[in-house]
């Protein structure tokens, strides 16, 4: 099986892994979910394939990419792991969260990956289709999240079609379930917050530092302040919205939309960008979001507001 010229889209399953992996291995890119966001996969260790990543996305080549590897034996193949990075590893792998670790010199990941830095970010990614290319590929792959550079992170397959456009082969697997991307941690320093909160964080290592509020100044490659912007203008904090502004709500907030009517910050999460990409193409010129809660994962979803609203 190979992609359908027209639509290139094919469900998960046995055959959509190869084909994907027959992509990979000839040098080229595939949008592929994992259990944060669909990300948009190349062989790390070949340098015109990832090139075609900052291609597809627009992206600014000084922003470094995080390399997705099958398990902590493998990571460790390509980058150096203190006892904290270790016991991370241990904690949360495979799941939602990307520790930066000085690269090993002959690891073999092209410099356009690390954007020239000596750290690398890397993750063992939990979902199956991920793991599956993973497997079949045997290479690491270098995934940023599958939309065009500056937008919305993609949490299911019509998110990436209608960013990338119609030439990506995606590989579809449906919702992806934490739907705000990974955790960033570099020592013990958070450099972008995610589904592992501070407090799992803390419970391994025993004290964590938050890294700078976005919006913020740019102080690792990457955290550029507006990062994750709807086309429209977005207010934060908003109890009661104007006529023209399309509201997000949460809990008792109602809304056009409501990211958990029940007030779960998880469901939240999950809910976030795809609001956001109804929000931006519903017929309002403006939007609104309801306040969320900072504990938790509402760090993260804070984070991800406070950039969508910085333009
Ligand atoms: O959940 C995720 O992390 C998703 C999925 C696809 O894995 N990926 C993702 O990648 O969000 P991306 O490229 O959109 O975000 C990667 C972030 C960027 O902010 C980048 O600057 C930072 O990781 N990063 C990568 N390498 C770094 C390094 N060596 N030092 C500091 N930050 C780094
Ligand atoms: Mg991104």
């Amino acid at each position: 099986m190979t992609f359908p010229p027209q639509d290139p889209t094919l469900p998960f399953g046995p055959e959509a892994i190869r084909a994907a992996a027959a992509v990979i291995l000839d040098g080229g890119i595939v949008a592929v979910p994992t259990e944060t966001v669909y990300g948009l996969a190349a062989d790390a260790t070949a340098s015109e394939a990832v090139a075609r990543i900052y291609a597809a996305k627009g992206r600014p080549s000084f922003n470094p990419l995080i390399v997705h590897v099958p398990d902590l034996t493998a990571a460790l193949a390509l980058a150096d792991f203190d006892d904290d990075a270790l016991a991370l590893a241990h904690a949360f792998w495979p799941g939602p969260l990307t520790l930066v670790r000085p690269l090993k010199a002959g690891a073999g990941i092209a410099s356009l990956v690390t954007a020239g830095l000596d750290t690398v970010a890397i993750r063992v990614p939990r979902h199956r289709a991920m793991q599956a290319l993973l497997a079949e590929t045997g290479r690491p792959l270098a995934a940023p999240s599958a939309n065009a550079s500056g937008g919305i992170s993609p949490t299911r397959s019509p998110h990436v079609r209608a960013s990338l456009g119609p030439g990506v082969p995606i590989l579809d697997d449906g919702a992806t379930e934490a739907g705000l991307e990974s955790t960033i941690v570099f020592g013990r320093t958070i450099l972008r917050p995610g589904p592992v909160t501070a407090a799992m964080l803390a419970d391994v290592l025993g004290e964590v530092e938050q890294g700078p509020k976005a919006p913020a100044i740019v102080t690792a490659p990457g955290q550029l302040a507006s990062h994750y912007a709807p086309r429209k203008a977005l207010r934060l904090n908003v109890t009661e919205a104007a006529a023209d502004e399309w509201l997000i709500g949460f809990g008792a907030v109602r809304g056009q939309d409501n990211l958990s009517e029940s007030g779960d910050p998880v469901e939240a999460a999950a809910r976030l960008f795809d609001a956001l990409h109804r929000a931006d193409a519903s017929d309002r010129a403006r939007l609104a979001v309801a306040p969320i809660p900072d504990g938790g994962i509402g760090e993260a979803i804070n984070d991800r507001l406070r950039r969508a609203a910085t333009r």
